[in-house]
């Protein structure tokens, strides 16, 4: 017999019970963690509006019935409704920095989010003027690299205005509002003029993936995640037209996960550089302008 909750427990002893109720149901964790302790610290403090940066004496802070009842009621639509924790709480991380989420958009967790706190070392050849976020739902991408470059501007692009609402609530959270622009696009259709970098992490999964996928992903916008093609209509369509949007020395960085050998070996003339990242996420290629315009006519 665990523990149970009630008034009088502490906050470890919260921690603990989510946590082991987290393990004995059939849970799927890739949406900001990997086992059910953190997944519970995830739920517990964003739910109860606690700092992660908090030393372990908050460890002993009792916990008040109400609040109790709180992390009970978002505990049962974790474990019998599969909501991802981000969704439940509203918030997710991405390059370090807080992201308002909701169903309108998927839960932030590209590997790009490495590529931007390292500025793209290696990869730009120089300090951007204009980088565009295509495919953007939060926003997380292009608001990180905003950030990471004070003196840029953003264009933050994507079909869904329920996307493009709640990134500009993101772009004014992270005070980047007057660097960023939103446009509503399909793919490259609403945006004008030339960028230094186009980074874009678009739909790439299959109907048939998506349909096998965890339960979890049943509650992620479907036009986040299915392109045509066995996944790979979207990206394709991007390196077609990516070459009209770039200047002569821009790049393009463009994720397509586990898809990216199934591009490759539909394309063995590009020759695309596949990235390494030090904490894990495959899939992400970049290729320069002047690449994708030596093998554009082989693509349309
Ligand atoms: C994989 S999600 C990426 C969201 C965000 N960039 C991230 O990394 O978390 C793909 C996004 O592409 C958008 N999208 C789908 N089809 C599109 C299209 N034809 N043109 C523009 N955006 C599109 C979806 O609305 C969704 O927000």
């Amino acid at each position: 017999m665990g523990l149970k909750y009630g008034a009088g427990m502490t906050l470890e002893d919260c921690l603990e019970k989510l946590s082991q109720q987290f393990e004995e149901a059939d849970l799927f964790y890739g949406h900001g963690t990997d086992n059910s302790w953190d997944e519970a610290v995830y739920l517990v403090f964003c739910a109860l509006g606690l700092s992660f940066e908090e030393d372990d004496t908050i460890m002993s802070r009792p916990v008040t019935q109400k609040e109790v009842s709180l992390v009970e009621s978002l505990a049962r639509r974790r474990i019998e409704e599969y909501v991802p924790v981000a969704y439940l709480v509203g918030e997710a991380w991405f390059a370090g920095l807080p992201f308002k989420v909701d169903s309108r958009v998927l839960i932030p967790r590209s590997p790009i989010a490495e590529l931007i706190l390292e500025q793209f070392a290696g990869l730009l050849p120089a300090q951007p003027h204009r980088i565009l976020d295509l495919c953007t739902g939060s926003g997380c991408i292009g608001i990180a690299c905003a950030l990471a470059f004070p003196d840029t501007f953003v264009d933050l692009a994507d079909i869904s205005l329920g996307a493009l609402t709640l990134a500009s609530e993101n772009a004014a959270r992270h005070d980047s509002q007057d660097r960023i622009c939103v446009i509503h696009s399909d793919l490259f259709n609403g945006v004008q003029g030339t960028y230094d970098l186009i980074v874009t992490n678009p739909p790439y999964v299959s109907k048939e993936e998506v349909d096998a996928l965890p339960q979890e992903y049943r509650h992620e916008p479907e036009l986040g995640l299915v392109s045509e093609e066995e996944g790979l209509k979207i990206p394709l369509q991007i390196l077609r037209e990516a070459p009209n949007y770039l200047t002569s020395d821009g790049i393009l960085v463009m994720e397509v996960g586990h898809s990216w050998e199934a591009l490759a070996a539909r394309l063995p003339q590009v020759p695309f550089l596949w990235l390494e990242f030090a904490n894990g996420g495959e899939g992400v290629c970049m290729l320069t302008a002047r690449q994708l315009r030596e093998v554009h006519a082989q693509l349309v």
